[in-house]
This record gives C-alpha cells, sequence and structure tokens, in this order.
C-alpha cells in the first residue's frame, strides 16, 4: 500500500518535470490573450477594431518577420507609436516568451 502511494508521486512528480516546456508555452499563449490580443488579434493579424484604429502590424508581414527577437523584444519593452510599453508590467522573460509565441503565429 505504501509502496504503491510512492509510486503514484513518483509517476506524478515525472509527469510535472515532463509537462513543464508545454505548461511555458501555454503561459505566453495566456498571456497573449489577456496583454495583446485586443489589439494584435488571435492570429497576429491585428484586424481587431483597436489594431486597425492603431494601425497595428500584421506580425505574417515582411518587415515584422525579418526583424530581430532582439527588436521584438524591445518593442515590447519600450513600446512604439501606439503600442504600450510593458517594461515593469510583464517580466523580462514573459515578453522574451510572448515573442517566441508571435513566431508560431503563422
Ligand atoms: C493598445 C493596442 C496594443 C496592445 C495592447 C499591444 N500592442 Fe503591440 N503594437 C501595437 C501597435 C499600434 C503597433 C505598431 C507600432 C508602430 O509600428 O508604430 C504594435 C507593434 C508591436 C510589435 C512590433 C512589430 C510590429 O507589428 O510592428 C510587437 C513585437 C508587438 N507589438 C508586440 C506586442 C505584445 C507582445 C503585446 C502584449 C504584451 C502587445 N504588442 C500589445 C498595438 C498594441
Amino acid at each position: 500500500m505504501k509502496l504503491s502511494r510512492i509510486a503514484i508521486f513518483a509517476l506524478a512528480a515525472a509527469l510535472m518535470m515532463s509537462t513543464v516546456r508545454p505548461a511555458q508555452a501555454q503561459d505566453a499563449a495566456a498571456l497573449y490573450k489577456s496583454k495583446c490580443q485586443m489589439c494584435h488579434g488571435a492570429d497576429g493579424k491585428g484586424d481587431t477594431p483597436a489594431g486597425k484604429k492603431m494601425g497595428t502590424k500584421d506580425f505574417h508581414d515582411p518587415e515584422v518577420a525579418k526583424a530581430s527577437d532582439a527588436d521584438l523584444i524591445k518593442i515590447t519593452t519600450d513600446g512604439k507609436g501606439k503600442m504600450p510599453a510593458y517594461k515593469g508590467k510583464i517580466s523580462d522573460d514573459d515578453i522574451k516568451a510572448l515573442v517566441k509565441y508571435i513566431h508560431t503565429l503563422k
């Protein structure tokens, strides 16, 4: 009885370790949904009412696609034009994860 409990605990721990990476991607997706989606849209095209009004560019635009991660991280951190700055509002690590997530919106 006691042994099977330990086995279940070990299994649960192993499962938790193996889901660390997808959990992070999930966090970036959730963060994007709550903070970015209203302007940039679920697919990153920026064709939301707010996005259209502000001139949000499509993340698939060649100009954005060729920008380096460092540039995109800087824009998200410091803002640009009508794009709000997220310095101090979102951690540097989360901003990095968000930029990675933006690249998956293809
Ligand atoms: C209030 C609307 C708004 C919100 C919310 C917003 N953005 Fe933006 N974002 C913009 C606009 C407008 C631009 C274009 C700025 C420019 O080029 O003048 C932009 C530009 C960008 C760019 C540069 C690439 C490009 O399209 O020119 C990145 C990267 C970006 N946003 C990421 C994010 C992330 C990540 C979030 C959420 C944490 C976010 N944005 C939230 C409006 C918004």
